[in-house]
């Protein structure tokens, strides 16, 4: 497709001969994600210049600092994405409970789970931060008077009709799969249009780049320390060692890895029995995205698309990206073992 011409409406209505199901429901719902984006993008990119930057003081439901540009993202999504009519419920990871779409608004078949602002501890460094959303379809039936509600919100990642990342970097780039294939989207500010710049993503199914906080370390189980190990020897056969690269902002750790290859890792330890990463609105909707573009995300013994969340802000061990690398370490916590 011509890439300068394609926006993201051109693209979606182009392959909804893809898949009949999608309606225009689904397109109006991705066109107010589109400027719930657009709206952060525009913030994120003045931050240094206006009162955005910094903590609000509060503490969330993760007991993590809130920065106000963590709010910002949350109450733009939230009064965009609750008007739109395609949505019945939505969860987040700065709200403790599920969004409910009040009375006045319509309601729709779809269900949205996000991340407003990943990487916050990044934000006054102007260091690239990202947000992430998953979408599933209600599994609640509103024609048997079913309450919208936890059932349509706690569901496996491998029943999410679309998963997305935008990544408010050097440039802000909207990637997306609705199941056929990992499409990216460059945002051109000049004309306020995301503009098709990376289409079909395919990650390496070998890389050489591990991303990990290695000041976590001691704290791994022995699997993982002999993996990292591992990663880090001289062996010109398997190409080791391993580059190091650890941004602190999973979105940007993740987009670096799907588009040149690599392994990202939050282990469990000590500290953190499931590690540190959300299930409902990080590691799934990534793990979509990833298993989309040929690669393969783990809790370490078994595929993330197949837990089925009990708790919105469930955490889980993460480990995602070329699908051999994961693969490796799966063999490494077998052979030495999980526990921490
Ligand atoms: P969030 O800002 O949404 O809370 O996410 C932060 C996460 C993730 O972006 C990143 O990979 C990880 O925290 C970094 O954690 P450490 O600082 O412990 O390495
Ligand atoms: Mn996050
Ligand atoms: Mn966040």
């Amino acid at each position: 497709m011509d890439k300068e011409t394609t926006n993201l409406q051109h693209f979606l209505l182009n392959r909804q001969k893809d898949y009949p199901e999608a309606t225009g429901e689904f397109t109006s719902l991705f066109q107010d994600i589109l400027l719930a984006s657009k709206i952060i993008s525009r913030e994120v990119n003045k931050a240094g210049l206006v009162e955005i930057l910094g903590l609000t003081g509060k503490v969330n439901v993760q007991g993590e600092e809130v920065q106000k540009l963590d709010e910002f993202s949350l109450e733009t999504f939230v009064k965009v994405m609750r008007r739109g009519g395609s949505l019945c419920v939505m969860a987040s990871e700065e709200t403790d409970d599920i969004i409910t779409i009040p009375d006045k608004y319509p309601k729709g078949k779809y269900v949205l789970v996000f991340d407003p602002l990943d990487g916050s501890s990044n934000i006054d460094a102007n260091v690239s931060i990202g947000t992430i959303f998953g979408i599933y379809k209600r599994v609640t039936d509103e024609n048997k008077d079913e309450k919208c509600g936890y059932a349509d919100v706690l569901q496996p990642a491998r029943d999410l009709v679309a998963a997305g990342y935008v990544i408010y970097g050097s440039s802000t780039m909207f990637v997306y799969s609705t199941g056929q294939g990992v499409h990216g989207f460059t945002l051109d500010p000049s004309v306020g249009e995301f503009l098709l710049s990376h289409e079909d993503i395919k990650i390496p199914k070998k890389s050489k780049i591990y991303s990990v906080n290695e000041g976590n370390y001691n704290k791994w189980s022995d699997g993982v320390k002999r993996y990292i190990d591992y990663l880090k020897a001289e062996d010109k056969e398997t190409d080791r060692p391993y580059k190091a690269r650890y941004i602190g902002s999973l979105v940007a750790d993740f987009h670096r890895n799907l588009l040149y290859g690599g392994i990202f890792m939050y282990p469990r330890d000590k500290k953190s029995k499931n590690g540190k990463l959300r299930l409902l609105y990080e590691a799934g909707p990534l793990a979509y995205i990833v298993k989309q573009a040929g690669g393969y995300a783990s809790d370490g013994k078994k595929d993330i698309l197949d837990i089925v969340p009990d708790k919105i802000h469930q955490r889980v061990p993460l480990f995602i990206g070329s699908e051999e690398d994961v693969k490796k370490l799966e063999e490494f916590i077998k052979k030495n073992g999980d526990d921490v």
